[in-house]
């Protein structure tokens, strides 16, 4: 069988389990298009192909948050195209259609799209077919379309290589994929466990490996591990071969991660004058500083000019969302005064001192779980601090610099789920779905979210129909996380659901 044939059979005998991805969102990612100047297309009546779109994880709740743009979705394993047709059905889908096809063999029988996503494709593809999917991008692209395509990169994924490497070479007999998965973490254990400590750079990147390969999945280890395909690039090459094929460089999805905020003025001068100030140049010296791995790139047609300085009122446009809290819950708005804020689980945090971002963040967070439009915002933090003048500017400049770090979502058009919940609340359909088949969920904000027993089987009930009180009696029985009663436990469990954007209202 030839490596393409073997990769085929590989999903085809143990299925990726596919997930949201956040990024991959195109009304996440048009936002930094527009930052750039671009004219994106609206998200909402766009056409939006997946290619290697594994089980629907991801395109299908997309299809469903945005119900007048259409999707198509391609993989080449029939097992990948038919559960992520059948979980379409359940969920009612009429706007979303799956392909089972090698993205080689077609040709242009699928027309034109406004965003095209390839996530986790690239790099788990031999070097030729890298060329063919950046070629059939190109062709597949609208003119005022972007791609959004991401794969791993050198020189962060050089240590997982290795890995990867020890382990390909541990098992060279074929065996079943439980066996495979089993001997490969074992080789890893054993090699760094032998590392004498004294060998300390060696030592200490072999632990942090086997402590990653520990914590992988088994499919996902199969995967994105130890597929026979695993051609990861240097970011300059990989804009190369993507300007090979007429597509140009756009940004990064994670937007921040373009500006170097965290290296000192000193370094900053110094990468503009090694870089000359060219981006893929910049980009890459970055990828070197951080030791980056991973890349979720964007990318247009050549032929566009873009303006990399970036304006705020960009923002204008846009829809505002952030799960940032004040620690402790205390939020001391007087002017000047620090006051730290959060995302859940400590992700991040940022020091807030400004009376107006104060109010803006506090703004934000009573409209949660919805998202704000500027203009809602805008005016909501003029009636808490009166109007000035040149208000709009300065709350755009605030919410640029919170999305800068990675704090704030910004979205061209955002979820807009109902403010408050009923007495029988509605699920996020998808979000309902993937909970009774998978570990994690995915929520009205295409996020991953990792749910315990009990506010999973609290989802699995919602209905729109039941109440809390009938919710509390099918679940007699059920222990409850705390030592109060089943319907507190139910009421608190819509609460936490309601508060990850699992509930439309
Ligand atoms: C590493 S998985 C990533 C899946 C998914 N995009 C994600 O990130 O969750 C790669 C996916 O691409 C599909 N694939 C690989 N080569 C392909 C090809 N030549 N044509 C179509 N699909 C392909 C695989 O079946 C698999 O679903």
């Amino acid at each position: 069988m030839n490596p393409d044939e073997v990769l085929k059979q590989t999903y085809e005998q143990v299925p990726y389990v596919s997930h949201p991805h956040e990024l991959s969102n195109p009304a996440r990612f048009s936002v930094v298009g527009r930052l750039f100047s671009l004219h994106c297309p609206r998200v909402k009546s766009a056409r939006v192909l997946e290619l290697g779109c594994a089980g629907g994880g991801n395109l299908n709740p997309l299809a469903y948050s945005y119900p007048h743009a259409s999707f198509v979705g391609v993989d080449f394993a029939q097992s990948h195209i038919k559960t992520a047709t059948a979980d379409a059905e359940t969920l009612g889908l009429k706007n979303i259609e799956y392909k089972l096809a090698d993205f080689r063999s077609l040709g242009n029988e699928l027309g034109k799209f406004d965003y095209v996503i390839a996530h986790g494709l690239f790099s788990w593809i031999s070097t030729e077919a890298q060329t063919a999917l950046l070629k059939f991008v190109s062709d597949s692209l609208k003119p005022e379309g972007v791609a959004y395509l991401s794969y791993n990169i050198y020189p962060g994924w050089a240590n997982h290589e290795q890995i990867r490497n020890l382990m390909r070479f541990h098992v060279t007999e074929a065996v079943d994929a439980a066996t495979l998965i089993n001997s490969a973490r074992e080789i890893v254990e054993f090699v760094s466990n032998a590392v004498p400590q004294s060998h300390s750079a060696h030592a200490s990147t072999l632990a942090d490996m086997q402590a990653m390969i520990a914590k992988t999945k088994g499919r996902q280890l199969l995967h994105d591990h130890l597929e026979v395909h695993n051609n990861p690039v240097y970011f300059f090459e990989f804009a190369n071969k993507a300007a090979a094929q007429g597509l140009k460089y756009v940004g990064d999805a994670l937007f921040g991660t373009m500006n170097s905020v965290e290296l000192s003025a000193e370094v900053r001068e110094k990468l503009q004058e090694y870089s000359g100030g060219h981006i893929i140049r910049t980009e890459q010296y970055l990828d070197f500083i951080r030791n980056r791995s991973f890349r979720q790139t964007l990318l247009c047609l050549k032929d566009h000019k873009l303006n990399r300085s970036v304006h705020p009122s960009t923002v204008y446009q846009c829809d505002i969302a952030t799960q940032l809290r004040a620690d402790g819950g205390k939020l001391d708005m007087t002017e000047g005064v620090p006051v730290d804020f959060s995302l859940p689980g400590a992700r991040a945090k940022v020091t807030v001192s400004s009376a107006l971002a104060k109010q803006i963040l506090k703004n934000l967070e009573a409209a949660w779980p919805t998202a704000t439009s500027f203009s809602a915002l805008a005016s909501s933090v003029k009636q808490s601090l009166g109007d000035s003048e040149d208000i709009e500017e300065q709350i755009s400049a605030i919410v640029l610099e919170l999305y800068s770090k990675a704090v704030l979502m910004l979205f061209s058009a955002g979820p807009k789920l109902e403010i408050t919940y009923g007495s029988a609340p509605r699920p996020f359909a998808p979000g309902k779905l993937y909970a009774a088949k998978q570990q994690s969920t995915v929520n009205a904000y295409h996020q991953a979210v990792a749910l315990n027993d009990f506010n999973r089987a609290v989802l699995a009930l919602l209905d729109g129909q039941r109440t809390i009180e009938q919710i509390a009696t099918e679940l007699t029985g059920k222990a409850t996380p705390d030592k109060g009663s089943l319907k507190d436990a139910v009421a608190a469990a819509v609460e936490k659901l309601y508060s990850y954007a699992l509930i439309e209202g």
